[in-house]
C-alpha cells in the first residue's frame, strides 16, 4: 500500500466458491448433442442444454432428474452404451436400432434453471470449476501461467494453440445463460477471445479503473458508449474465466456486484478507469475504491463468472508473486457492433487442425457466435470485417 491509497483497501467483501462436491452429469452424442428426455421419460438428442439434459450418476445407473426413466451405462469403445429397460440408445436418442456410443462428462453443480433464476435476480452468477480439468490445464498452457509459468508464449493466434480455447468460447451453460438473460438465441462474441495474465503488482503501476464493459464502456475513455439506460435491454454479458484460480490475493476481479441495476456507470470518486491510466494518477491519487462496498468472487481455476455488462468492476491487483490468468468473453446481442473484428480468428481457426478437434455442435456454435453479418433486407448474409484498405486511407476523426 501508499500513503495515498484509501485506508480501507483491501477489504472487499468476499464471496467465496469451492469446487462442488457432487455435479450432475452430462451425455453428449457422438455430434456434441445432449441426450435429454422429457417429463414422462422419453428420450431426445438436442443441441441447447436444458434442466432435462442433467443426470444423476450411481455407480453404472444414470437417473434422469425429471422422470422415473433410469438407464444403464455399459462400456463402450470411446464411451458408453445406455440401456434403457430391454432396449439400448440409439445415437438418436430413440430405442429401434444400432447402439449409440456417448460420452459421460461432469456437467453443472446446480439446474441450469437455478443458475438463470440466480443471474436474472442478481445480474450475476458463478459456475464453479465448470470446466474440464483438461481444459483447464489447455487454458494454462496457452496462457503460460500456473504450471507453466516461465514457458515461452507462442506467437501464433491462441485460438489455434490449442482446442481449449475454442471450446471455452461455446462452453454450453454459459452460452445457454446469455442468450437467456439477453432475450435472444441470436448472441455474439463481442471481440476475438483472449487469455490474458495479471503480473504481480510493482506498488507503481497504472491500474485498471472502475467501468461497466462494452458496449456500455460507462468509465471508459472510449468513444460509442451507450448514452442512456437501456433497461430491459440487455446489451451485453461478460464470461470471465478463472483460468487461475481466483482470489482477492491474486488479483481477482472486483465488483459491484447488483450495480446494473443502477443502469449508469460508477461514480467518479471510485477511480474510473478513464482517470487511473493517466500517467502519475497513482502516485496522485492511490488505488481505485476497494473497500467493504466492493466484492471479490473466489472461486478455483475452471469457473467462469458471468455478468451484466453494465456491473461496475475493475482488474483486481495481483499481490502474490505469480502471475493470474483470466480469459474474457464478452458476448453482445447480433444487433450491437462488435469490439473488434472476430472474422481473422474464426478464419484461422477454420483453417487449422484446432477446428476438427471440434464436435459438430461446437463447430455450429462457433460459426453462428464469431462470424458477423449484416442485418438489412438482403438477409444475414455477407459476413461483416475489418476493411484493410479503408482503415489505412480513410483518416481517423
Ligand atoms: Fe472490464
Amino acid at each position: 500500500m501508499s500513503v495515498n491509497d484509501r485506508p480501507d483497501q483491501f477489504t472487499e467483501t468476499k464471496h467465496c466458491f469451492e469446487k462442488p462436491a457432487a455435479t450432475f452429469m452430462m451425455l453428449f452424442a457422438e455430434d456434441g448433442s445432449f441426450l435429454s428426455a422429457d417429463d414422462f421419460g422419453i428420450l431426445g438428442i438436442g443441441e441447447a442444454i436444458s434442466d432435462h439434459a442433467m443426470w444423476q450418476r450411481n455407480g453404472a445407473i444414470l437417473k434422469h432428474v425429471f422422470s422415473d426413466l433410469e438407464l444403464e451405462m455399459t462400456e463402450a469403445d470411446g464411451g458408453v452404451h445406455l440401456i434403457c429397460g430391454p432396449e439400448t440408445v440409439t445415437a438418436q436418442g430413440s430405442t429401434d436400432g444400432v447402439a449409440g456410443t456417448f460420452v459421460l462428462r461432469q456437467g453443472p453443480a446446480q439446474l441450469p434453471s437455478d443458475h438463470l433464476r440466480h443471474l436474472q435476480q442478481h445480474g450475476w452468477v458463478c459456475l464453479p470449476s465448470i470446466l474440464a480439468p483438461e481444459i483447464v490445464t489447455g487454458l494454462q498452457r496457452i496462457a503460460c501461467s500456473d504450471e507453466f509459468e516461465g514457458r515461452e508464449p507462442e506467437l501464433r493466434r491462441q485460438i489455434v494453440q490449442d482446442v481449449a480455447l475454442a471450446k471455452t468460447a461455446v462452453e454450453p451453460l454459459s452460452l445457454w445463460l446469455s442468450r437467456q438473460y439477453m432475450k435472444t438465441h441470436e448472441i455474439k462474441l463481442a471481440h476475438a477471445p483472449g487469455v490474458n495474465v495479471l503480473t504481480t503488482d510493482d506498488g507503481k503501476r497504472a491500474v485498471q479503473g472502475w467501468h461497466s464493459d462494452y458496449p456500455y464502456h460507462w468509465g471508459i475513455n472510449a468513444a460509442g458508449k451507450v448514452p442512456t439506460p437501456s433497461g430491459e435491454t440487455v446489451m451485453g454479458v461478460q464470461r470471465i474465466v478463472c483460468v487461475s484460480e481466483y482470489t482477492a490475493e491474486g488479483g481477482a476481479t472486483a465488483f459491484k456486484l447488483g450495480s446494473h441495476v443502477h443502469d449508469r456507470g460508477p461514480p467518479e470518486n471510485w477511480g474510473l478507469a478513464r482517470d487511473t491510466y493517466r500517467p502519475g494518477h497513482r502516485a496522485e491519487n492511490g488505488l481505485p475504491y476497494g473497500g467493504p462496498d466492493a466484492d471479490i468472487i473466489e472461486a478455483p481455476a475452471g469457473s467462469v463468472i458471468i455478468f451484466d455488462t453494465r456491473t461496475w468492476h475493475r482488474a483486481g491487483i495481483n499481490r502474490q508473486k505469480k502471475g493470474r490468468a483470466a480469459l474474457l468473453m464478452d458476448t453482445t446481442p447480433a444487433y450491437i457492433i462488435p469490439y473488434s473484428d472476430t472474422g481473422p480468428d474464426y478464419q484461422a481457426l477454420l483453417e487449422s487442425e484446432v477446428h476438427e478437434q471440434l464436435s459438430g455442435v461446437e463447430q455450429r456454435e462457433l460459426r453462428r457466435f464469431m462470424v458477423h453479418r449484416f442485418l438489412g433486407p438482403a438477409g444475414p448474409q455477407s459476413v461483416i470485417g475489418t476493411n484493410e484498405i479503408l482503415s489505412e486511407t480513410v483518416p481517423r476523426e
